[in-house]
């Protein structure tokens, strides 16, 4: 596992984490049994950074990661949490001190620890960036020792800009992918030239950049991929990035023929994302240990080459960037 370092911080985390968003709901049945083989799988393939939130699974994922790092003895990884969409309903208003601290301290007991490594606003709306009091507000929940540091989850690419002129906010979790592409034309040289920590957050696109996906796939009710198709219960570019289910077909079949000897659909994907040395770290979601040990292997894969690279760009620039490009 290669390493790299988290921004401004201390940390040093593995380019490749653990999306925890699996064990904890929304994917359909993940068993809790599954749900610790997974994490396990992932710390022992060398993952040091994990991403979770306060509302997946209403805490239980946040619960699964604690009892699995209690009961293992190497070092304690990075952990992202994140608050503010336990917020019903989802406005700015919500985003104040006393619900922030009344959140993190739900996450403190569910985490099992008395400081959080990183607590990151949960795709707030964007006015909520145009409020320096809440910023200011972090700070102080900082200084007072509950979280080690913030960042912010965001949707657009122009929240991503504007978040990061808060001078606290460390790291800003972002969709990044071959579907998605804009992240990389301005928002990571300023990311770069701020010193912030890029986390790189549905980087297959929901499964569809493993190529295992059909038109004839079938996905529980109680998965997003179901339930979220066209952005019912939240951002449609969480679900398969947003991109029509049909037009995403058709591009990963032109991708398949670039997969280079040695690995997979997958690999593909996740290695282009760390092609860009502005991303800290991608953190594809696993449903069971298998998946979380072939995410880690693609740590160690050598660069695509520059003809790889560009016919990529040019599949998802013909096929896909008309449905997305503009959008976040
Ligand atoms: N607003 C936010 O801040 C936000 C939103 C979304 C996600 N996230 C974070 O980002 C993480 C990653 O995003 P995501 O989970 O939505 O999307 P993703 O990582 O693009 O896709 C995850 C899905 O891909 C499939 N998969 C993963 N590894 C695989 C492998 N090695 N082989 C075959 N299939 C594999 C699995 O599909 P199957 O389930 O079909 O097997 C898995 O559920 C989440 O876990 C969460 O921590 C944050």
């Amino acid at each position: 596992m290669k390493t790299r370092l988290f921004g401004k911080t201390p940390f040093t985390v593995g380019d490749i984490g653990f999306g925890a968003w699996q064990i904890g709901g929304s994917w359909g049945d993940v068993s809790e049994a599954d749900g610790r083989a997974a994490l396990n799988a992932a710390l022992d393939a060398g993952m040091t950074f994990i991403d979770t939130a306060d509302v997946y699974g209403d805490g239980r994922s946040e619960r699964i990661i604690a009892e699995v790092l209690k009961s293992r003895s190497d070092p304690r990884p990075m952990v992202a949490t994140k608050a503010g969409r336990r917020l019903n309903p989802h406005v700015v208003e919500g985003y104040n001190k006393a619900n922030l601290e009344a959140f993190i301290d739900r996450s403190l007991k569910n985490l099992a620890t008395d400081s959080l490594d990183l607590l990151q606003l949960h795709c707030p709306p964007t006015e909520a960036l145009y409020r320096p009091e809440l910023f200011a507000a972090l700070d102080d929940i900082q200084k007072a020792g509950k979280i080690k540091s913030y960042g912010v989850s965001v949707e657009k690419v122009e929240e991503a800009l504007k978040a990061i002129e808060f001078p606290g906010v460390v790291s800003i979790q972002i969709i990044y992918n071959l579907f998605r592409q804009r992240p990389a034309d301005l928002f990571f040289k300023e990311a770069k030239r701020k010193n912030v920590a890029v986390i790189v957050r549905v980087p297959l696109a929901s499964g569809l950049l493993t190529g295992k996906i059909t038109r004839d796939t079938k996905f529980t009710p109680d998965d997003h991929r179901n339930f979220n198709r066209h952005g019912e219960a939240f951002d449609v570019g969480e679900t398969f990035a947003g991109v029509p289910l049909e037009t995403g077909l058709q591009a990963v079949e032109e991708l398949k023929k670039l997969v280079p000897t040695g690995t997979t659909l997958a690999g593909l994907a996740l290695r282009w994302i760390l092609m860009d040395d502005a991303v800290t770290v991608v953190i594809p979601g696993a449903r069971n240990a298998q998946q979380a040990r072939a995410n880690a292997a693609a740590s160690d894969l050598p660069p695509l080459s520059a003809d790889t690279m560009a016919a990529a760009r040019a599949v998802c620039d013909r096929l896909i960037a008309p449905h997305v490009h503009q959008r976040w």
